[in-house]
């Protein structure tokens, strides 16, 4: 008896545990990734997802840097891809939706990255 009992509380406890898990991930992971932005269809993005999610402005920091300074317009991925160093022609070429992903993102976070008075936001064509 005592020990049904007591089986029934671990199982409560378990079922609580696993309802609030997406709190719980909340709490300690990143929050700022649930946003549903929406994705390209592409397989992968330059660098893996996380990568790309917490180093993306310095990465993109990195390529301006090393196209107005140094010239150079190829950047190497990790994997030893090249990729073409533009905002313009590689991320937006990817990312076409710019409201439903960088913006999106963006607005929840209250980032405003100021590169869109220079650089052409893309409207969407789908
Ligand atoms: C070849 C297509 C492609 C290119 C080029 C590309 N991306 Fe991506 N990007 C993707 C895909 C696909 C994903 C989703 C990957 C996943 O979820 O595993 C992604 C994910 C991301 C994420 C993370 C989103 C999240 O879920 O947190 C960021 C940020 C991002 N890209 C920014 C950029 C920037 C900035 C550039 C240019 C420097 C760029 N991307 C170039 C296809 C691309
Ligand atoms: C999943 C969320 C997410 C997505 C998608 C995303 N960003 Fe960001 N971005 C952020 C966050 C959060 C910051 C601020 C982080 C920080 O300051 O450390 C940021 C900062 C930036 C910055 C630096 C701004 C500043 O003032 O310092 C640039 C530039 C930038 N993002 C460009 C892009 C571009 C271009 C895309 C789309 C291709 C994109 N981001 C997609 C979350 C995202
Ligand atoms: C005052 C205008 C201005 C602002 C603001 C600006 N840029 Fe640029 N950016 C330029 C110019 C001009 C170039 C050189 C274009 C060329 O040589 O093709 C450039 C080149 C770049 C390049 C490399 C080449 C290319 O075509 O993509 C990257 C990457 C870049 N900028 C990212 C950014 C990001 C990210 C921001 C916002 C944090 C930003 N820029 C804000 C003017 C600006």
């Amino acid at each position: 008896m005592l020990y049904n009992k007591k089986a029934v509380y671990l199982g409560i406890v378990i079922l609580v545990v696993l309802l609030t898990a997406p709190f719980w991930a909340g709490l300690f992971g990143q929050n700022y990734t649930k946003t549903g932005v929406t994705k390209p269809n592409e397989e992968a993005c330059i660098e893996n997802v996380e990568f790309m999610r917490a180093q993306h402005m310095r990465l993109l920091n990195e390529w301006r840097d090393e196209a107005l300074r140094n010239e150079n317009r190829t950047y190497i991925a990790k994997d030893g891809k090249k990729w073409e160093i533009s905002l313009q022609n590689t991320c937006m070429r990817c990312h076409k939706n710019y409201d439903d992903f960088c913006a999106k993102c963006h607005l929840s976070n209250s980032v405003s990255p100021y590169c869109w008075t220079c650089h052409i936001i893309p409207v969407e064509g789908k």
